[in-house]
């Protein structure tokens, strides 16, 4: 029987494990951890994605800011705002929430933060720790973590023999994804869109990631019997069978088919989105504690 993994469970204990420790930084320091999430312009899934930080980041018991600005918002208006909360000590965890508009430049912005703020784990100083296997005194972005998370509750830390493939080269995800593999001991063979013949590579992965937002692209054929499958993507489709202009979310995976096939398999929802806000919170918490010169906690 396929394990059907259920990532909203897992992401409940890291978040226990979150809230014990901030009430440590709290009890010791007489600080909350803060964080700041910048949204520019009203797309309404980023606006529910924002939502679902900063209620979280209270449930933490975080001081939660949200700076939510117009969409004509200019560049040098964003960097002072993010020079300002780097500036500003109550505040250990920034989040500018992407895709901007157009007319900005996202990567200049994204590289303004303060890399110890930097819980997107997005700096080139976060992802170059990464890059060159420190995973201890950087912080990692957080969907690449929440995937790493529920692989390891099935595979071990030691991914040591083991074949993974990662669909989809972001850096947002992918590039990060395959770094963490590679640092578990993992083989890795890094896939995109110029990739020949995917389905031959991805039969032969004990570990597929799949991050390209193509709803259903992988199919039960493309899996090795036993396989481990994490669906990264978040895709909403017609579905005439719920009702006329009805919709659903489907992943990047053809998930009844993959689930005959796959060992383990995350579905989507319910499978790697929960972990995205859990490790942004646990982000924001060791952030904090960095702040106050404090050990890392482990999650
Ligand atoms: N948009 C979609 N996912 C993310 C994320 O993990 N971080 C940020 N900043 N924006 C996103």
């Amino acid at each position: 029987m396929t394990n059907v993994i259920d990532g909203k469970a897992v992401a409940v204990s890291v978040i226990d494990a979150v809230k014990a420790h901030h009430a440590v930084l709290e009890s010791e320091e007489g600080k909350k951890a803060g964080l700041a999430v910048v949204i520019v312009g009203d797309d309404p899934a980023s606006h529910a994605y924002v939502g679902a930080k900063g209620r979280m980041a209270k449930e933490c018991g975080f001081h939660s800011i949200q700076h939510t600005l117009p969409d004509v918002t200019s560049q040098e208006e964003i960097l002072a705002l993010i020079a300002r909360l780097n500036d500003d000590d109550g505040v250990h965890g920034i989040l500018v929430q992407l895709p901007l508009p157009r007319h900005l430049d996202s990567e200049a912005i994204t590289q303004a933060i303060k890399p110890a703020k930097d819980v997107d784990g997005l700096h080139v100083v976060n992802a170059g720790k990464l890059a060159t296997g420190d995973l201890v005194t950087g912080l990692l972005s957080c969907t690449p973590a929440g995937a790493m998370h529920l692989i390891a509750k099935i595979h071990g830390k030691d991914l040591s023999g083991l074949n993974a493939i990662v669909i989809g080269r972001s850096n947002l995800f992918g590039k990060p994804m395959a770094q963490l593999l590679l640092n578990a001991n993992a083989t890795v063979t890094m896939a995109h869109s110029r990739t020949r013949d995917l389905p031959s590579l991805c039969v032969q992965a004990d570990i597929v990631v799949v991050a390209v937002g193509m709803a259903e692209l992988v199919k039960a054929e493309w899996l090795k019997p036993g396989a481990t499958v994490i669906d990264v993507g978040i895709n909403r489709v017609p579905a005439p069978e719920r009702g006329e202009g009805k919709t659903k979310l489907v992943g990047d995976v053809d998930f009844a088919a993959a689930a005959e096939i796959a060992g383990s398999i995350t579905p989507v929802p319910g499978g790697v989105g929960p972990m995205t806000i859990a490790m942004l919170m646990a982000n924001t918490v060791i952030a904090a504690y960095g702040h106050f010169g404090k050990l890392r906690p482990e999650m």
